[in-house]
């Protein structure tokens, strides 16, 4: 299938990512049905949507006839099964578990149609282990979107050994008709953004550590000397030191020592320094 034929998609999981996933798939022109488990994050993702689109209005980034069409697109699901029936598409964010991912990805061998392209905006799992419950893994593909998703270029589409090729460049395609520049990416620990990011993440923290220079000095050496937007502490202060605690251990046991998270991290974690969530990570933040 070519993404160009696709004329409707299911995302499940209506959270911080569905409904944004929902939003830009809807912007393309797709009739895009948002599925959640509660009915609640249905209303509130498709608020949320709406809350964004108004806002671009306002902001002349989105003209009006694009929000009424994106509106129009877009309908709320309480039944998996209706909600991806007829769907060429099918993008799933629901929460982070493996066992979760599993049983609605078997359910949808059941409930979709046998070339439906299946993905997952799973940030960390092996999308092989995903695919292996789906009569055909060749496929299920990993979309990684990034938060939030209606502003963030970018788009990780990661390919198991079972992913064909016809599944990879439909989805390289559909995530360049939602407006975003995708990444071809094998199905690695950590793909290609987190494996860099905690790379760069962790060695920065190990610097603060060894007293090489301050917070501020080290984010200040990626910000003014190599253009990086925001500097890797700054990023750990906003994700959450626990977050990235734990995705350093998970890429330690699976690619190698090099990823071991420094004490420092695990004392700040400990100590329930947690970044901006907690009031104070590397740097102190305002309630
Ligand atoms: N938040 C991020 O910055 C981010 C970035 C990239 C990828 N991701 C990934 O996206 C996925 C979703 O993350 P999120 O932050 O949007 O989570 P979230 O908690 O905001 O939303 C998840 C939603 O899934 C729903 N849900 C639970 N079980 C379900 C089921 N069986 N079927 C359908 N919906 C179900 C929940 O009710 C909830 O509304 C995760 O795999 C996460 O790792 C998150």
């Amino acid at each position: 299938m070519q993404a160009s034929d696709i004329k409707t998609a299911a995302v499940l999981g209506a959270g911080t990512m569905g409904h944004g996933i929902a939003q830009v798939l809807a912007m393309a022109g797709i009739k895009t049905r948002l599925f959640d488990v509660a009915p609640a994050a249905v209303d509130a993702g498709l608020a949320k949507i709406q809350a964004n689109l108004d806002k671009g209005v306002a902001r002349g980034k989105v003209e009006e006839k694009a929000r009424a069409l994106a509106l129009e697109a877009l309908s709320g699901a309480s039944e998996l099964s209706v909600a991806v029936q007829g769907a060429e598409v099918v993008i799933e964010a629901a929460p982070e578990r493996m066992d979760l991912k599993q049983s609605i990805f078997s359910d949808l061998s059941e409930f979709c149609a046998p070339d439906a392209l299946l993905a997952t905006n799973t940030s960390s799992l092996s999308i092989t282990e995903i695919g292996q419950v789906c009569s055909k893994p060749e496929r299920v593909v990993g979309m990684h979107f990034f938060n939030p998703v209606h502003i963030m270029k970018l788009v990780e589409v990661v390919r198991t050994d079972a992913s064909s090729d016809e599944a990879v460049t439909c989805a390289m395609e559909l995530a360049r008709r939602m407006g975003k520049e995708p990444i071809d990416v094998a199905d690695t620990p950590g793909f290609a953004s987190s494996r860099l990011g905690i790379a760069i993440g962790m060695e920065a923290i190990r610097m603060v550590e060894s007293g090489v220079a301050s917070a501020e000095d080290i984010d200040k050496a990626m910000t003014l000397g190599y253009g990086f937007p925001m500097g890797p502490l700054r990023l750990t202060d906003l994700v959450g030191l626990d977050v990235r605690l734990s995705i350093a251990e998970y890429l330690a046991s699976t690619l190698g020592d090099r990823f071991t998270p420094p004490a420092l991290l695990r004392d700040m974690v400990a100590a329930g320094k947690l970044g901006q969530k907690s009031g104070e990570g590397f740097y102190t933040w305002e309630k």
